[in-house]
């Protein structure tokens, strides 16, 4: 669980807010709400998912993500880091609490290199109660929580150096 990739999404410090003094292009990309996916596949020819962790946790292996969801004893664990052609692009830890694992929800299980939001936006009534964003160093991220058919889950992103979050000026250039 302690791949490089993801020690700067469990530094994120978490803000109420996005700062006045973020750029509109960087706020876009944060707080959108719809499937960053979907964003990504905007960019390049190909998404990707690699699968670092998938696997049931304990609640005291799940850390401070514990505190937004019901307390239970198991907690479906997924760990990815998403490329765009070949580039790592974002990291995405999504802690699933066991009772939310029931009905079309028991798909989560199974997702392997399927991007969530593959699933996320096309089955079950999907709800988002928030989304915090967040810093590591230079980099950022967010968290949200999201409820399938009311049943809550936390995703955790972090936006890696080469995502197209960080590469306002292509908007202008055209490139
Ligand atoms: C995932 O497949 O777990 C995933 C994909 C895209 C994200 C976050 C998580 O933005």
């Amino acid at each position: 669980m302690m791949h490089p990739a993801m020690t700067q999404l469990y530094a994120l410090q978490f803000l109420d807010a996005v700062p006045d003094t973020l750029s509109p292009w960087r706020r876009d990309w944060l707080l959108l709400e719809d499937s960053m996916t979907k964003r990504f596949e905007a960019w390049c020819r190909k998404v990707s998912v690699t699968v670092l962790f998938e696997g049931w946790v304990s609640y005291a292996q799940v850390g401070e993500e514990a505190a937004f969801l019901p307390e239970e004893s198991q907690y479906w664990l997924r760990e990815i880091v998403l490329s765009g052609d070949n580039v790592p692009w974002l990291t995405g830890r999504t802690v699933v609490p066991a009772s939310t694992l029931s009905g079309p929800e028991l798909a989560l299980q199974q997702l392997g290199t399927t991007p969530l939001g593959r699933y996320l936006f096309t089955a079950s009534e999907m709800t988002r109660d928030f989304i915090q964003p967040g810093r590591s160093g230079d980099l950022w991220g967010r968290r949200s929580r999201l409820r399938l058919s009311g049943k809550p889950l936390l995703l955790t992103e972090l936006f890696l150096p080469a995502s197209p979050l960080y590469q306002e000026e292509k908007k202008w250039s055209g490139v």
